[in-house]
């Protein structure tokens, strides 16, 4: 006869121990170090947001991603490709536009809620690991149902990966026409980068391959998927690196147009 064993206080399925894990190795160190990870980069975006300042830099129309597109009316004429439409209250930030969807799509995502659920959250925070909650409602209800939101989030995100690549093209400018530094290797790494995390997401794999009944009849849609699913491997890297270009790319405009430095220039 089998029986169920029961953890003393515990969920039913568990081993009967005291412990609360038999692991003895750092399994701690990863939520920690996503802690730590994520905080720091949201710490960094919502100071570097509210400075209302140094995201533009004239001479060679350079604009940071944060403040992308800028549409409020405290934004600098020449940086507001698309009209300054919004008012220039202090909350509102000159993305305004963007960020909310950017947040929606990285909230969302796949790799993300895998991290925070593990890290904030300690549900579970690593394998053989209890929960750090007493109950598991998944997500199929109040609040988590809106994780379905992420296959919108996604078409947002590719017209906002225009927006930054637009962006980058201007930003090939200098007092004398055409021009190109170190700004814009950083900005243009930036923007590949965000192609491939935006391209690599899950949903986007679905967009492009599923719903087939034979794979054979659609070749263009078989090799784009194929393609997809090789990024779709990296999609936790490309989540990390993008973090990192971004903060990399507003900090070296911010730089710029604060005049800590210069611009190291190539050509103009
Ligand atoms: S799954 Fe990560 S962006 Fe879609």
């Amino acid at each position: 006869m089998t029986t169920t064993a029961t953890r003393p206080g515990g969920a039913p399925g568990r081993a009967s121990i005291a412990a609360r894990t038999l692991r003895t190795d750092r399994w701690w160190f990863l939520p920690v170090i996503t802690v730590v990870g994520l905080g720091a980069w949201l710490l960094y975006g919502v100071v570097r947001i509210y400075m209302h300042k140094w995201y533009w830099v004239e001479e060679y129309h350079y604009l940071t991603p944060f403040y992308s597109p800028c549409v409020t009316d405290r934004c600098v004429p020449e940086a507001a490709h698309f009209g300054r439409f919004l008012p220039d209250w202090w909350i509102m930030p000159e993305a305004a536009l963007s960020l909310p969807f950017l947040l929606l799509f990285r909230l969302t995502c796949y790799y993300y809620r895998k991290a925070y659920y593990r890290s904030f959250w300690l549900s579970p925070p690593a394998c053989a690991v209890p929960d750090g909650h007493k109950t598991y409602t998944g997500e199929t209800r109040f609040p988590l149902i809106f994780q379905n939101l992420h296959r919108y989030a996604f078409y947002a995100a590719l017209i906002i990966s225009l927006i930054n690549t637009y962006d980058a093209i201007l930003a090939f400018h200098s007092p004398e026409g055409f021009g190109f530094g170190l700004g814009n290797v950083i900005i243009v790494v930036n923007v590949i980068m965000l192609w491939a995390y935006t391209l690599s997401c899950h949903s986007c794999r679905h967009i492009v391959g599923g719903r087939l009944k034979h794979f054979s009849r659609h070749p263009v849609r078989y090799k784009a998927w194929t393609v997809v699913s090789a990024m779709n491997g990296r999609h936790m890297q490309l989540a990390w690196i993008t973090l990192g270009t971004l903060v990399l790319t507003d900090f070296y405009i911010m730089a710029l147009a604060a005049d800590w430095f210069s611009d190291l220039r190539f050509i103009n």
